[in-house]
């Protein structure tokens, strides 16, 4: 064959072949349709969110085409997993293959170094510095500290009120607890009134569309950071003097024992310690508040909950010497086991987080489909959670289902995540989530004012009208 022929030959050839080859992959991809180019699924996805029926919403994609499924999320490829082994896959994937995604207005605002952005050892390296103070063994010491800040808050928000509004009540005692445990900011001191407006603007903007104009909520939350970041790096200042002169100790709050672990192995620069302690703040006092809000909602509703909750509490308050103001210790949290069973219960019904995203660093094969590279992976990992194969019954309020926590099978319970990234601060909303619920069930009775406080997720839990109460003091000197 001439060299002529041979090139035409080739050239009738190879759109034939590209063509096979593009519908052997297509054929290989995940079932599901791509909607409208960007758009997509976005705008149903997110009235399913808005709307408190995205579970709903979820089901029927998996009804229709399985637990693996493709969509497209804000013009983004992605890849929809559902059920206990798309749990296990995500949670012990290799980090090489799917790594965080975040939007990318978390990056902007919350800086390039912080955990959620990080992968591999950069990502063990700062969760392990995160750990040393996050962990039981260090947060142990802090169960009277906590303690005051909730005896503060119910004395300035709660007592002397006929009605409050639950949830943002929780969010400023959260925030208040954190404020204190993350950066040593105590009540009174004026650096605290100007964090929470901040990081409530920080907030406002860190899911929105990373636009930076003057009036975009972008824009003031970027404002926002960088004043925080003003405010951290003034603190690292403060806390790194107050070591050296040995005036501190390393397990203060969270900024000196990240200084302090500079010595040892792990090295956080600066910008790494405010990134972090940012994102901390951020994952964390929100969460929690949305655990306690459902719980109070809960003590409302089921009259049988609630009295084994009282019983529990008032024995631990009970064994107090009565009118010294004696504070809950780590021993006393270990007696409250029904309580962390109902909290446990309530984060298998209602998780405040919904469904999370990786990304696609490398392309796989998943089920016998082909995941592109750059496609981003999104599971409801909780959807498990309303699993009869794996939570008998599951729709039942049932607490004693975690009696026995091995009876629970893996990667079914998933509202801290799973694998590297399991949520770090899980002891840590378990001790302020007890010491709350003591104090408010101890000291007050309260019963919903309206009739609907049903909530909508933002991507977060909200209830209408901050799930507003009618509360009542008891008669106790605790406090
Ligand atoms: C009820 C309260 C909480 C719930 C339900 C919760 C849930 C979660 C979940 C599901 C994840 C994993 C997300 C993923 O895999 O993409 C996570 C990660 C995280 N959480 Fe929590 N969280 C709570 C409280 C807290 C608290 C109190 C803190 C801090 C003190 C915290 C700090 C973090 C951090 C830093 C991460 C990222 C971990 C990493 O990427 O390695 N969380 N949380």
């Amino acid at each position: 064959m001439s060299p002529a022929n041979f090139l035409i030959l080739f050239l009738l050839v190879l759109p034939l072949y590209v063509i096979i080859l593009t519908r052997k992959t297509r054929n290989k991809l995940p079932p599901g349709s791509f909607g409208l180019p960007f758009i997509g699924q976005s705008l149903s996805f997110l009235h399913a969110l808005r709307t408190n029926t995205a579970e709903h919403w979820l089901r029927e994609r998996v009804r229709k085409y399985g637990a693996v499924s493709k969509l497209n999320l804000l013009g983004t490829p992605t890849l929809l997993l559902h059920g206990q082994a798309a749990n296990k896959f995500v949670y012990t994937c290799d980090q090489k293959i799917l790594a965080g995604q975040q939007p990318t207005s978390i990056r902007k605002i919350c800086g390039e170094r912080n955990i959620l952005e990080l992968t591999g050892d950069d990502h063990r390296c700062v969760r392990g510095a995160l750990l040393s103070f996050l962990k039981p063994e260090v947060l142990k010491q802090y169960v009277g500290k906590i303690d005051e800040e909730v005896r503060k808050h119910m004395k300035m928000h709660w007592h002397g009120k006929e009605q409050v509004q639950a949830m943002p009540l929780m969010k400023t005692l959260t925030f208040s607890i954190m404020s204190s445990l993350l950066f040593g900011i105590e009540e009174g001191d004026q650096r605290r009134d100007a964090l929470v407006k901040l990081f409530q603007q920080i907030i406002d903007g860190i899911f929105t569309i990373p636009v930076n104009l003057p009036f975009t909520r972008f824009n003031r939350s970027l404002q926002a950071s960088k004043k925080v970041r003003a405010m951290l790096m003034n603190l690292i200042r403060e806390k790194g003097a107050a070591l050296e002169q040995h005036s501190a100790s390393p397990n203060q709050d969270l900024i000196s024992c990240l200084l302090s672990i500079r010595n040892e192995s792990v090295v956080l620069s600066d910008e790494e310690i405010i990134d972090n302690a940012i994102i901390v703040m951020i994952a964390g006092h929100d969460t929690s508040a949305i655990l306690i809000t459902f719980f109070i909602r809960l003590l409302a509703n089921d009259p049988s909950v609630y009295a084994t909750i009282v019983q529990e509490q008032e024995e631990i308050a009970k064994s107090k010497a009565s009118g010294t103001g004696e504070l809950l210790t780590w021993e006393d949290l270990a007696k409250m086991k029904q309580t962390w069973r109902v909290a446990m219960e309530i984060l298998r019904t209602t998780p405040p987080i919904f469904c999370s995203f990786r990304k696609v660093l490398e392309d796989f094969e998943y089920e016998g489909y082909i995941i592109p590279k750059g496609w981003q992976v999104m599971w409801a990992a909780c959807m498990t959670h309303m699993d009869d194969q794996l939570f008998p019954d599951a729709l039942k309020f049932d607490p004693t289902r975690f009696e026995k926590q091995a009876a629970v099978p893996p990667f079914s319970f998933v509202a801290f995540g799973g694998g590297p990234r399991t949520c770090p601060g899980n002891e840590f909303a378990r001790i302020e989530t007890l010491v709350i619920i003591h104090y408010l069930v101890t000291q007050f009775t309260w019963k919903l004012c309206c009739s609907d406080n049903s909530f909508s997720r933002d991507p977060l839990p909200v209830f209408r009208h901050g799930l507003e109460i009618q509360v009542k003091p008891k008669n106790c000197a605790t406090g």
